[in-house]
């Protein structure tokens, strides 16, 4: 049967962005079901907990998934498809910077280093996407948020007046500028059964991406809160960017280039 509620699953939803994100979209309707995504089960066990501590409208529920993990991703959207039959909204949140610290890798990268980095950040949305592109096309509405970043626009990349022109982190770009282009492609192949697709930069923001020991860094560099990440999620699941569907997107209203 399927859901009558909104369908949300975000992957990395144990911490940070994703986390923030889950609790928002939890609170902010009673119509909302969020399904938190996360690789291990005990952290997203604690989220879970945490989040329903709140009492928030909607509901919630925990699924293990490892973007990285095949057999995981089958064993999740079989699960997602006999608990609710479809989703509504993907949001592919999980993501690693390959990196320690802001100052990111300036060694050469190194064969590992890129797996790892693509694997997550790449192969993953990929391959949860197409794993769940029955249930997504199950549902009236469907939506898929990738959450990106900024440092993945090549044209903000070349830009020698761009705040980011002195932050290296080139795998990480690389990653993320490949997901922009999978954005890109499911956005117009996804329009025939409806779909609308956004590539998502949340911002900079204080959360463990870059090691948790890094976090006071972030703040000293002027990140912002994960929470206003959520919000601008929210905003687009509101229908608030729905005319921007299939580009680039940002917190407060604002588009990036690719
Ligand atoms: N923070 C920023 O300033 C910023 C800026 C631009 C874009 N982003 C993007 O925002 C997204 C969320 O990052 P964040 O900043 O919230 O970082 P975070 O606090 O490190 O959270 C990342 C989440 O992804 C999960 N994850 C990592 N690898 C995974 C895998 N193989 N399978 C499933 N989950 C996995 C982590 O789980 P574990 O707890 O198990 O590691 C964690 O829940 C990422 O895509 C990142 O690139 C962040």
């Amino acid at each position: 049967m399927v859901s009558t509620k909104q369908v949300i699953l975000i992957t990395g939803a144990n911490a940070g962005i994703g986390y923030d994100t889950a609790a928002l979209l939890a609170a902010s309707s009673s119509n909302n079901h969020v399904i938190i995504g996360a690789r291990n089960v005990a952290k997203g066990e604690k989220a879970l907990a945490e989040i329903q501590a709140r009492k928030p409208q909607g509901t919630l529920s925990f699924l293990q998934i490892d973007v990285t993990d095949d057999d995981s991703i089958a064993a999740a959207a079989k699960k997602v498809e006999a608990d609710f039959g479809c989703i509504d909204v993907l949001i592919n949140n999980a993501g690693i910077s390959g990196t320690q610290g802001m100052a990111g890798t300036t060694a050469s990268p190194t064969r590992e280093n890129l797996r790892a980095v693509f694997e997550t950040n790449v192969y993953g949305p990929t391959l949860v996407t197409e794993a769940v592109l029955p249930l997504l096309k199950a549902s009236k509405s469907p939506k898929v948020i990738n959450v990106s970043s900024g440092l993945g626009s090549i044209t903000m990349r070349s830009d020698p007046n761009d705040p980011t022109y002195s932050v290296s982190f080139d795998v990480y770009r690389m990653s993320k500028s490949a997901l922009n282009m999978l954005s890109a492609c499911h956005s117009a192949s996804f329009k025939k059964f409806g779909a609308k697709v956004w590539a998502y930069c949340p911002g900079f923001v204080v959360t463990n991406l870059t090691g948790e020991e890094d976090r006071q860094n972030r703040v000293n560099m002027g990140a912002e809160s994960s929470e206003t990440s959520a919000q601008g999620i929210l905003e687009i699941l509101e229908g608030k960017r729905d005319s921007e569907a299939g580009g680039f997107v940002t917190r407060y209203g604002k588009a990036y280039p690719w």
